[in-house]
């Protein structure tokens, strides 16, 4: 039997943007997702916009009471920014306090412990108007907000992050166009990145500073790197894909400095960003308690085969090609890799070269589209999920076993939920939901979590 010690926190992440629903009422301010589906929806999936969503504002108690029967110890959640600060910064809308004070209480009624994540792809619309996170001054907006959240409910929550993802609203929103601004414009991915770096250590420095005395960290998105082969070439590629898909957040969220070959060749294709001494100390200074790490799927990486483009906007494929892995395993519903030992490697990586810092799985899941194929009698039959989950458990536990400091699991998600530009076409929960009610019924795989969760194994 694989079996996790008795205290391994089991459950899910969400997010605001994702789940609650309510975009426009008590008071709440528009972020940047309810603006640009506003302005153009035909990018969404479906047109289907983050309007209701699965309505978390309204049947909270009920989702908690489903968490409960889906055997959560602990539940991922994110502040709303523009909830709660309706103009970025300054006054407080006190429906937005009531809400996360109730869903906080309702929660550890239930025995769940909350994890709170400050940040997850959700700029309100007045930051993003005055630059987003390409201004220095959003970066104070940001640090207050994250200041405001743990003298409202740091009595109760011990266990936070700072972002989520971070390296994705860099990627999507400043380098490929898929999130709003969509601006394809390296100099400012820097500099977002950069600023977003400094944001989690002024975070982290309020939090301190009030004696918060729970735990305080970052998601990061780590797929690791795997080169086509162990040639100079190939081993040279997938490094550099190392720095700039993990390293970027990993080695200053952590150990306080970007990786000098990172500086380097940002240097080198004249891409520095702003920046100051003393800001740079803030970075050094104030590193994480523990990291959460979101895996999905591997990097398979190649020497270019080809030159850059020479008047193409630098992207970091500049330095390597993406390598279709000839047998590799396919979750065929969404066209992502699986590749179960990802995790263990993870593992040993934070263990050997991060210090063995304390560290759970923050998502992992199983996306499916059109999964509505697999209901029988009302019930979606979604074994392939569990089978997911158990191959990458097993993994986890070898790392665990050989002394990699992990203390949980939290799966991509309770209740199928909205997401950004796929809108519900990529089904992911333990609890499927139907868009047309809003009716919510437990998976096969949520009756599994709770067995797993209950027995703290299989
Ligand atoms: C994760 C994000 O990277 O992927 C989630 O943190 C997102 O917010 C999830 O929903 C799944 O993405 P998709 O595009 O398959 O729905």
């Amino acid at each position: 039997m694989i079996k996790f010690k008795d205290n391994f926190y089991f459950g899910s992440a969400s997010s605001a943007t994702q789940s609650e629903g309510a975009w426009n009422i008590d008071g709440k301010g528009q972020n940047i997702w309810d603006y640009w589906f506003e302005t153009e929806s035909f990018r969404f999936h479906n047109n289907i916009g983050p309007y209701e969503t699965s309505t978390f504002y309204k049947n909270y108690k009920e989702d908690i009471k489903l968490l409960k029967e889906t055997g959560h110890n602990s539940f991922r959640f994110s502040i709303s920014w523009s909830r709660l600060l309706p103009n970025g910064f300054g006054e407080i809308n006190s429906k937005a306090i009531d809400f996360y004070n109730n869903v906080i209480d309702e929660l550890l009624a239930n025995k769940i412990e909350p994890f709170i994540n400050l940040f997850h792809f959700d700029m309100p619309m007045c930051m993003q108007n005055i630059g987003g996170w390409e201004n220095r001054e959003v970066v104070n907006h940001y640090a207050s907000f994250a200041k405001i959240c743990f003298e409202h409910f740091g009595d109760r929550v011990k266990r936070w992050f700072t972002f989520n993802e971070p390296i994705v609203h860099v990627e999507c929103g400043y380098l490929l166009g898929y999130h709003y601004p969509y601006k394809v414009d390296p100099k400012a991915a820097v500099q977002v990145g950069y600023h977003t770096a400094l944001a989690n250590a002024l975070a982290i420095k309020n939090y301190r500073e009030l004696n918060g005395d729970g735990k305080i960290g970052i998601v990061l998105n780590l797929s690791p790197c795997y080169p086509r082969s162990e040639n100079k070439w190939d081993l040279k590629a997938s490094f550099i894909a190392d720095l700039f898909a993990n390293r970027s957040f990993l080695d200053p969220a952590v150990k306080g400095y970007f990786p000098t070959e990172l500086i380097e060749i940002i240097k080198e294709h004249d891409l520095m960003p702003e920046y100051t001494e003393s800001d740079l100390n803030i970075i050094s200074e104030n590193t994480v308690d523990y990291l959460g790490v979101n895996y999905y799927q591997p990097r398979r990486v190649a020497a270019r085969a080809s030159l850059p483009n020479p008047e193409a906007p630098f992207m970091p494929e500049y330095y390597y090609d993406y390598y279709i892995m000839p047998g590799r395993k396919i979750n065929p519903h969404r066209g992502w890799e699986i590749f179960e030992k990802g995790v263990y490697d993870i593992a040993i990586n934070i263990r050997d070269n991060y210090g063995n810092i304390e560290w759970l799985i923050t998502e992992n899941g199983m996306g499916v589209e059109g999964e509505e194929k697999f209901l029988v009698d009302g019930i979606i039959q979604d074994d392939y999920r569990i089978d997911f989950y158990k191959n990458h458990l097993k993994w986890l536990h070898k790392g665990i076993e050989e002394g990699s400091n992990c203390i949980g699991y939290h799966v991509w998600t309770f209740i199928d939920n909205w997401s950004w530009l796929n809108s519900y076409k990529n089904r992911y929960g333990l609890v499927s939901l139907d868009l047309s009610n809003q009716k919510r019924t437990i998976k096969k795989s949520g009756r599994w979590f709770k067995e797993l969760s209950e027995k703290k194994g299989f």
